[in-house]
């Protein structure tokens, strides 16, 4: 069975000239069925920008992201919604933000 979510060399830019911010380092990990991860590291390490990648909410400027198997470079948007909507459960850290 392939694990659940797998990343290779999986690196994440923000910007670019001067001010380009090199979040991720080509990133290996795996994850397979029935295993918890804890994502620590301080303010600004990267948590977030970790979990957007491997929610398929962020295309990462290199590396490749397969969940359950399946790659999710050449999916288009609607294809990346129906996986989220199928397979990823999220909690938004800044949840609050939108409730009124
Ligand atoms: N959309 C963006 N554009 C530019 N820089 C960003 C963007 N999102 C995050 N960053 C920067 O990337 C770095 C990592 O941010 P990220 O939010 O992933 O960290 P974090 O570990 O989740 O932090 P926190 O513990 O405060 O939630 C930070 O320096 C942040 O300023
Ligand atoms: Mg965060």
């Amino acid at each position: 069975m392939s694990a659940k979510l797998v990343m290779k060399q999986v690196s994440k830019t923000y910007g670019d000239g001067d001010s380009v911010m090199s979040v991720l380092h080509n990133l290996d990990l795996e994850v397979n069925e029935g295993e918890f991860v804890a994502v620590l590291g301080p303010s600004g390490s990267g948590k977030s920008t970790f979990l957007s990648a491997a929610g398929a909410l962020l295309t990462p400027t290199s590396g490749e992201i397969f969940i359950d198997g399946e790659s999710l470079t050449n999916k288009d948007k609607g294809e990346l919604t129906e996986l989220r909507l199928q397979k990823i459960g999220f909690m938004f850290q800044a949840l609050n933000c939108c409730l009124t």
